[in-house]
């Protein structure tokens, strides 16, 4: 008999709808080859929710959500830690903020916790921890791979390195997804604002694309991977230099509107630096403390050469010293984000798998 996983599900954007889809298609050959069936037990977004404790038929979970009771995720997750037994998995794929008391009472409840939101990664260092203790009494899994890098293993390889006992010295890179598929596409000629407006369309950005553009999403992400490195840093303490002003008061869509207006000062800038032989890329750098910048990198070197919402980041160890660690690809769109999610929940599955 396969072990039942089941998944309660805070979000049903871009990201969470490609992750319900990934698994349903799995789902019976993971019965099969793991030994694990992965069973959604709710779904929820803002205003609605739904919920069966014996399984969603994910053939018609869409249609189930519209007609779903009036609910968001925090409700939801309550009547599901009520109604629920056995391996539980809480996936959240919000940007919500403040959810660390949420993930605190779900793994006291027994739950384990796979998220894509970088908010309660990086928020105040106590939040943080009391998640960590929290998940280490309880003996119960918290990954987050796709906060960095998106589907790229990240987290994952400087986990490996710290574990294994090498001196991180830096991890300096290109963290963006966004970001450089915004510097790539003005490299080609194309105009500030219809950039923006299409990475918002391909599912890119973050749910508000200003996160991106004044750097505190990549803030977010160095801040991730200084405290997995071991570093006690505070957001406060993270350099950060904004891509481009940006106007943080009214709506996301009115900014994206308004972008236009930089549109010819972006041009020149990018001009000007190709000119030079150079290009401008978002660059980051944890090494103890945390920047992040816009910066002129050689054209033709690693940062230079990438293109859309590819990702690198180099790993510069004790081990790694003369030639660092590299990992590069695509680091943003929701169907590289949920299949790192799903490799998430699979790792939870297996641990389950084999202790049972
Ligand atoms: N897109 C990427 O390439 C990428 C890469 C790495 C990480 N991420 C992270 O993944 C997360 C989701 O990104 P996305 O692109 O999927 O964003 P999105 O399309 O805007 O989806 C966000 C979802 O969160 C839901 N939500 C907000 N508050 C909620 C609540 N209280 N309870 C339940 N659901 C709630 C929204 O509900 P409604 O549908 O009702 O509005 C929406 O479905 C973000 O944290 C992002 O940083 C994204």
């Amino acid at each position: 008999m396969p072990i039942r996983v089941s998944l309660v599900q805070l979000g049903k954007g871009a990201v969470g709808s490609a992750l319900v889809d990934q698994v349903a298609a799995r789902r019976a050959a993971l019965r099969d080859r793991l030994g694990v069936d992965l069973v959604y037990a709710g779904i929820a977004g803002r205003k609605t929710a739904t919920f069966s404790p014996s399984g969603l038929d994910l053939a018609r979970w869409r249609v189930a959500l519209g007609d779903g009771a009036g609910m968001d995720g925090r409700l939801l997750f309550k009547e599901a830690a009520r109604a629920l037994r056995g391996p539980s998995i809480l996936v959240d794929a919000t940007a919500e903020e403040d959810m660390t008391s949420l993930y605190c009472e779900a793994i006291e409840a027994g739950f384990h916790v796979v998220s894509c939101n970088k908010k309660p990664l990086s928020g105040p260092l106590r939040d943080y921890q009391q998640v960590k203790e929290t998940c280490r009494r309880q003996r119960r899994f918290w990954l987050y791979e796709v906060t960095v890098g998106a589907g790229l293993p990240v987290i994952g390889t400087l986990r490996d390195l710290v574990d294994s006992g090498d001196r991180v010295e830096a991890i300096e890179g290109c963290f963006s997804g966004t970001l450089n598929f915004l510097c790539a596409s003005l490299d080609r000629g194309d105009r500030f604002s219809e950039t923006v407006a299409r990475a918002r369309d391909l599912g890119y950005t973050e749910p508000d694309p200003r996160e991106d553009l004044s750097g505190t999403d990549v803030a977010r992400k160095t801040l991730i991977l200084a405290r997995e490195a071991g570093h006690s840093i505070e957001p406060g303490e993270v350099e950060v230099s904004p891509f481009w002003r940006v106007d943080l008061a009214g709506e996301p869509a009115g900014f994206v509107t308004a972008a236009a207006a930089h549109d010819g000062e972006i041009a020149g800038r990018w001009r000007e630096a190709e000119a030079r032989g150079l290009r401008w890329r978002y660059v980051a750098r944890v090494n103890g403390g945390c920047q992040a910048a816009l910066r002129e990198v050689p054209a033709d070197g690693p940062f230079g050469r990438l293109v859309g919402p590819e990702n690198i980041f180099t790993f510069r160890t004790a081990r790694y010293d003369s030639h660092p660690l590299t990992v590069s690809g695509p680091g943003a769109g929701p169907a590289v984000t949920a299949a790192g999610v799903f490799a998430d929940i699979l790792r939870v599955g297996r641990a389950i798998g084999r202790t049972s």
